[in-house]
Parts: structure tokens; C-alpha cells; sequence
């Protein structure tokens, strides 16, 4: 499992940095055949899916597990709605909404799914939660 991300303020960079396996930014991803992706992106512009993260899922879509989606409360309905339309549009499960670079409890919720992943598959990869 890796993990792409696609950030403007670096939010969702600082995110992605805390689950501790390899990360990309999104703009410099070049797949490889085993490629896993759990990606972690951010919602624009009253729910919008940024259009880095439509073009990489458009390629990529088949690689991705999973989707983690940095937002701000203060857009009410459109909170994360980005990942709401990710999982409706491209069938990608959503694991987590959260505030921009997101609580160590969010950071807990995601390091237990890729986990859970990780354990499904039986692969060896080292994951420190
Ligand atoms: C122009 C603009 C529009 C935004 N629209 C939304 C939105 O509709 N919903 C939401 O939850 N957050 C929205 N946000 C907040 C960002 O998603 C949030 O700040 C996020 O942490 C940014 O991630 P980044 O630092 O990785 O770019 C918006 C931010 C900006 C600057």
C-alpha cells in the first residue's frame, strides 16, 4: 500500500505524511503494476473534486482502495464532499472525512484500515500504528 496525495496548502500532505508508508504527491505518480493506493485528497471550491484528483482517477481509479478527504466544517453541507462524490462516482470507499491536517484520532481510524488491509491481503509490509 502507498499512499498519493493531492494538496494545495499542504494539508492533506501533512496527513498523508503521518501514516507513515510511501508517499507521492500526486502531480509525480508514475504507477507500477502491484501499485495499492490509498489516496488522500481534499475538497474545493463548495464540494468540488480538485481537478488533479479527477484526472488521477480517471488513469488510476482501479489502484485505489481507499480515499481520505481533508475539508473544513465551515462549508457545511459541502463538508469533505469531495469524498462523497469520489466513493458515488469512482466506487472507492471512503475512510475518513477530516479538518485539515487532521486529530491523531483520525490518523488512528486510517493506520487501523490499512491494517486491516495489509492483513486481508497477508502481505509483509511493516505498518507502525
Ligand atoms: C477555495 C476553497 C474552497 C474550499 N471548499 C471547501 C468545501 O467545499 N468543503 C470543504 O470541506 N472544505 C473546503 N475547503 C477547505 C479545504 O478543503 C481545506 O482547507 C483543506 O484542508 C485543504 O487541503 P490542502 O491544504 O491539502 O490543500 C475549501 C478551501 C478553499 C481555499
Amino acid at each position: 500500500m502507498i499512499i498519493v496525495f493531492d494538496s494545495l496548502t499542504g494539508q492533506a500532505k501533512k496527513f498523508a505524511k503521518k501514516l507513515n508508508l510511501s508517499s507521492y504527491d500526486i502531480s509525480q505518480y508514475r504507477p507500477t503494476a502491484e501499485d495499492e493506493i490509498l489516496l488522500v485528497t481534499r475538497t474545493f471550491n463548495f464540494g468540488e473534486i480538485p481537478e488533479p484528483t479527477k484526472n488521477f482517477l480517471d488513469s488510476h481509479a482501479n489502484r485505489v482502495k481507499g480515499v481520505c478527504v481533508s475539508g473544513n466544517r465551515n462549508w457545511g453541507q459541502n463538508y469533505g464532499a469531495a469524498g462523497d462524490k469520489i466513493a458515488q462516482i469512482y466506487d472507492i470507499p471512503l475512510i475518513i472525512k477530516f479538518e485539515a491536517s487532521g486529530f491523531d484520532r483520525d490518523v488512528s481510524v486510517v493506520k487501523n484500515w490499512i491494517k486491516n488491509q495489509i492483513n486481508i491481503k497477508g502481505e509483509q509490509n511493516y505498518v507502525n500504528v
